[in-house]
């Protein structure tokens, strides 16, 4: 294996400003651990995501598509999970070609980097799927998340206003940030660049 396929092999062992942390995929099994680290995120947190992660019907559909369009990386502190990076794709659907990054990181573990390594384990992961187009979306007060997806070269696509509803019955807007891969390198292909990156 070279260099790089050594630097992207899981499951991998990291220093997160001195917490270990051990990055692998998601299995069957890690259910319970997934449900304990949604229940303990702030509810505000979660409203990025389809359907709220902290019930355990709908933890056990997520196990479910696992294999099947979703793929999520899991970052293990200890025997507890810190964090997680779900690549979202439907092949069946009429955008096959776009993947969905939806990143979460404990409170703890927040600010160490982590979240932008996740993130970027889970572009490359997308983007060695074939994944043409990204996409991640988030509350518009979710300042750490779009500074974490313009630094990977995504930008506003465009708003959803009231979009989400959190326990409390208050509607927040969504905004949709994109990463046009292919064009991206179309573009450096044009310029004859596609070996420099
Ligand atoms: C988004 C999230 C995963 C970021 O995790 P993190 O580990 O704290 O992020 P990092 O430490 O890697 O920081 C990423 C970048 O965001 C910046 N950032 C982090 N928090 C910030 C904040 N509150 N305000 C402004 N910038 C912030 C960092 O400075 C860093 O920028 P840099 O690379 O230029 O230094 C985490 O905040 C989270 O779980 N948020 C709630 C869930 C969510 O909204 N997810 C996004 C939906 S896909």
């Amino acid at each position: 294996m070279n260099e790089i396929a050594n630097a992207r092999a899981l499951p991998r062992q990291l220093d997160c400003d001195g917490e270990a942390v051990t990055l692998r995929l998601m299995e069957a099994a890690d259910g319970p651990a997934v449900l304990a680290f949604a229940g303990a995120l702030p509810g505000h947190d979660l409203l990025f995501l389809r359907r709220d992660i902290s019930h355990p019907k709908v933890v056990e559909a997520w196990i479910g598509e696992l294999g099947s369009g979703l793929e999520t990386l899991l970052a293990w502190n200890g025997d507890e999970v810190a964090g997680c990076a779900t690549i979202v794709r439907d092949p069946l659907s009429w955008s096959p070609h776009a993947a969905e990054l939806r990143i979460v990181l404990s409170e703890k573990l927040r600010g160490r980097g982590l979240g932008s390594l996740l993130a970027q384990e889970a572009f490359a992961r997308a983007v060695a799927g074939g994944a043409e187009k990204l996409f991640a979306q988030m509350t518009v007060d979710q300042k750490g998340a779009i500074a974490l997806f313009e630094g990977l070269g995504f930008s506003p696509e465009a708003v959803l206003r009231d979009h989400v509803r959190d326990r409390d019955g208050r509607k927040h807007d969504l905004v949709v940030l994109s990463h046009d891969v292919e064009r991206v390198r179309a573009r450096h292909a044009a310029f004859g660049l596609n070996d420099a990156f």
